[in-house]
Order: structure tokens, then sequence, then C-alpha cells
């Protein structure tokens, strides 16, 4: 089961993953590669580098992969399916959590701080409609009390960091190695 599911995150990345990463310059493969790269560097835990390396796994999925979490979504969002995704292939609720959360910790910052706001992209803002816009009040209060908040707001930031062109990192093996090691040490 667990080389089942390396093979398969392998082959997603060797299929999709040389699609560009909406609009910047980096394909999905070098965003996932910077974003787990930067997690390491800060010496996040593995679960955190793991969830960093996929957290647009949700993107890669192929439509029918999609399908089988419809249910209840009305809309597919690829946060939610990447999450859905990982859980039922064994990886750990921290990891699932991070994914998740990762649109929230956007409209988490846009309500907090407005100069957060006036950073975003075109595309970033527009999909924020969608997404539920800025966090309410209450709904602030409530996010700032995820037992994962921190490692949230910093995987929203490697997120939004790793778009560079020319940033020297481990290879896809690499992660998908730290993958590995994270099933195991859950499944054993
Ligand atoms: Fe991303």
């Amino acid at each position: 089961m667990q080389a089942q599911t390396i093979s398969e995150l392998e082959s997603l990345f060797d299929q999709q993953g040389n699609d560009p990463y909406f609009g910047e310059p980096v394909s999905q493969l070098e965003h996932a590669l910077q974003c787990a790269g930067l997690a390491e560097r800060a010496g996040a835990d593995n679960d955190t580098v793991v969830a960093a390396f996929l957290h647009d796994i949700g993107h890669l999925l192929p439509e029918e992969a999609g399908m089988e979490f419809m249910d209840g979504y009305g809309t597919v969002d690829h946060e939610r399916l990447g999450a859905d995704y990982l859980r039922k292939r064994g990886f750990s609720e921290k990891v699932a959590l991070l994914i998740e959360n990762h649109v929230n910790a956007k409209r988490y910052l846009v309500a907090k701080y407005p100069e957060y706001d006036a950073r975003l992209s075109d595309a970033s803002r527009k999909t924020l409609e969608f997404q539920g816009g800025p966090m309410s009040a209450e709904e602030l209060i409530t996010f700032e009390s995820h037992p994962y908040f921190n490692e949230i707001l910093a995987l929203r930031r490697w997120d939004e960091e790793a778009k560079e062109t020319d940033m020297d990192l481990p290879d896809q093996a690499h992660y998908l190695a730290r993958c590995q090691t994270h099933l195991h040490e859950r499944l054993q």
C-alpha cells in the first residue's frame, strides 16, 4: 500500500508536474519542491515538510479522483480534495489539516492585515471571492486557536515564496522518500 502510494504520487508529478503553476514562472513540480525546501530550511518537522511538498496535490489529481470526493462539496476545492486523498492513503491528520487550511490562511491574512490584501495577485483576489472572502471576526478567533495555526501560516508563506526561478534544491526523489518515511512511521 505504501509503495503503491509513493509510485502513485510519483506518476502524478511525472504526468502533471510540468504544468505551469498558475501564471507563475515555475512548474507545479518546481513549486512543490521549493515549498518543501523552504519548510526543510526552516527546520519544520516531517509532517510539515510532507504537507508543503503535497499541498497542491489536489490540482494534479485526475478528474475521476475528484469525483470520488465530490459528494457534499458542491464544488471541488483542491485543498480539501488533496487532503482527503492523502487521508485515505494513510497520511496523518496533521498533514491533511495543513493542506486543507492553506486557503483559510489566505482568508485569515486578508482579514487581519489590510496590507496583505494589496499584495495579492488579481487571480488570487478573484479566487478569494469564491473561497468565502475575508474571515469574519468570529472566524478569526476560531482560526487562531487551531492547534496547527503557526504551521498553517508558515505553509502559506512558503507557498507564496515558492515561485523563484533559480532555487537550488533536492529533487523529487528526496521528498518522496520523506513521504515514505512518514507513511512507514504511521503504519508500522
Ligand atoms: Fe501552492
